[in-house]
């Protein structure tokens, strides 16, 4: 048993001690810590501003019955220090037990709605919450105190709802993030995300090719985590427009309207950056600097006789557009973050096919294996050091990976034949580059790198009648070739020449290079030929000499 059989059921009598247990298990059900600390919240809240739902309002939603039992029985006692009549505080402390019982009972039977404010749903019915308790709290402190339906209801339920609005959002978020296990329970609510910073990461194209260009991903558009220069900037910019707001409006004629728009900026800063938490979080603090602004110049005696239920719509206005910039802004950051995830796997996808039916071609050709990959790998390289980048460079990679594609359509005994090939024979191999350029052509992903593959085979100089390696199938020079054509040119011709083949043997790289130097100008572009040795001089060429 416990404490309470130790103290002496042999000593107390027999009823005693069962009241005694129902008070402990009461107790211990109200979670008694809460309940206490709720208690003494509520006491201050009664000293302060007798009548005010606030901490009945929060207490409940936070930690249930016993939250709002707790604030209310301080309420009673604060109140009652203050107003010197137990039956009118009494009045109050049912007053604002009815604001917490409101917010409690909308958090638990709304479906789909979270205390984190996970979503603009949740943030809606937190507004109708604290409206509704401070109409319920304002007619019952009226009520008590005597002025019903006059100014003091009015008032109050606007001060209720202001205080609501102001504090609640960063309250509900800080408890929702530091004290979960401290709040009651409510099956079935929604849990709030983490923070996000909604700016997209950058975005990479084709990386993952040191993994020898097994996986490209082509778009990481995720939104990040983390960001305190943004939040610091966020900060000094609720600081600062606010703070500029309280001169302008003494000195400007009708000042105090437009004013309001000053604290309009750092929300929308707030909801495009953060989402609606963000933009409801922005509108707290802005509002907070707009009620010191707007007491500090009806002090000063610069009032304009604004009364409390315009200062209260400003402020609903205020985080309601906070609420609704930040929702669509995470709204539309998700579908970038889904588009991006989609368009990802879709050019995995792609890469795999492509890598497949590269595989069919070094298959049915005689190349060494991985031929094609390495000269993708390096096609890249080059490309992205003479500057393309993006669906250029991604482009390359496929055009690179595929530009022998059209050898699928070529007989196999004039692929593998050893030595020359005869007029008619060259004939049909020159085909290839054109069967692979209508195969690409008919992707609507591929569309683009289709002219490369077509003009793999052209001379920088455009020379049709060379003998040994005449350009085809246009006759194409110059920049009137694709620049990505001219690059696979170098890197493929490289690629053979370093290669051993059943009728000849392979070339060293130094003399591969001065053949290229040789070539450079006239079947190959210099500038291509340059950025292909300056990479070979940062990243030798390595090849696995394994055949098919
Ligand atoms: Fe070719």
């Amino acid at each position: 048993m416990n404490v309470l059989s130790r103290s002496g059921a042999a000593s107390v009598p027999s009823g005693a001690a069962a009241l005694y247990r129902s008070l402990a298990a009461w107790y211990v059900r109200m979670r008694g810590g809460i309940f206490l600390m709720s208690v003494a919240a509520g006491v201050l809240a009664g000293l302060v501003r007798a009548g005010n739902p606030f901490v009945a309002w929060i207490a409940g939603v936070l930690f249930g019955w016993p939250g709002v039992l707790g604030a209310s029985v301080g309420q009673l006692i604060g109140a009652w220090a203050v107003q010197g009549s137990f039956l009118a505080s009494l009045g109050l402390a049912v007053s604002v037990a009815l604001s917490g019982s409101v917010a409690f009972l909308v958090f638990c039977h709304v479906p789909g709605i979270g205390r984190g404010l996970p979503t603009l749903r949740s943030y809606i019915w937190f507004l109708l919450g604290a409206m509704l308790g401070g109409l319920l709290t304002a007619f019952g402190v009226s009520v008590v105190l005597g002025g019903f339906p006059g100014p003091r209801f009015w008032n109050g339920a606007a001060e209720g709802l202001i205080a609501v609005l102001l504090l609640g959002p960063p309250m509900l978020l800080g408890a929702d993030r530091y004290l979960r296990r401290w709040m009651e329970p409510i099956p079935g609510e929604k849990p709030a995300r983490r923070p996000r910073l909604l700016t997209a990461a950058p975005a990479s194209v084709l990386t993952g090719l040191d993994t020898g260009g097994q996986e490209t991903v082509a778009l990481s558009m995720r939104s990040q985590t983390g960001g305190r220069r943004v939040l610091l900037v966020g900060i000094a910019l609720v600081l600062g427009l606010t703070l500029a707001a309280v001169p302008l409006s003494v000195l400007l004629p009708r000042g105090g309207s437009w004013a309001v728009l000053l604290y309009v900026i750092p929300i929308l800063w707030f909801g495009n950056q953060y989402g609606l938490r963000g933009g409801v979080l922005a509108a707290s603090a802005s509002g907070l600097f707009y009620l010191f602004g707007a007491s500090w110049i009806s002090v000063a005696g610069f009032g304009d006789g604004v009364d409390v239920w315009s200062r209260c719509a400003d402020l609903v206005i205020l985080s309601l557009v906070g609420a609704f910039v930040g929702r669509s802004r995470e709204h539309e950051v998700r579908m970038r973050d889904e588009l991006a995830d989609s368009n990802r796997l879709l050019r995995r996808d792609l890469l795999r096919v492509a890598q497949a039916l590269t595989q069919a071609v070094e298959a049915k050709d005689s190349y060494t294996e991985g031929h094609l990959r390495r000269v993708s790998e390096y096609a890249v390289a080059v490309g992205s050091r003479l500057g393309l980048r993006g669906k250029d460079l991604e482009m390359i990679h496929y055009a690179s990976m595929l530009h022998d594609i059209g050898k699928i359509g070529i007989p196999e005994e004039i692929l593998r034949k050893r030595g020359p090939l005869t007029e008619v024979e060259a004939e049909v191999m020159r085909r290839h580059a054109d069967i692979g350029a209508r195969l690409l052509e008919k992707l609507d992903l591929l569309r683009d790198a289709a002219p490369i593959v077509r003009a793999h085979q052209e001379r920088f100089d455009g020379a049709m009648d060379e003998t040994r390696y005449p350009g085809y199938p246009m006759g194409l020079r110059g920049d009137d070739i694709p620049l990505g054509a001219r690059i696979i040119a170098v890197v493929d011709a490289f690629d053979a020449m370093t290669t051993t083949r059943p009728y000849r043997a392979a070339l060293p790289a130094d003399a591969a290079v001065a053949e290229l130097r040789r070539q450079s100008g006239r079947q190959f572009d210099p500038r291509v030929v340059d950025a292909f040795i300056d990479e070979l001089a940062e990243r030798p060429w390595v090849r696995e000499e394994s055949w098919h």
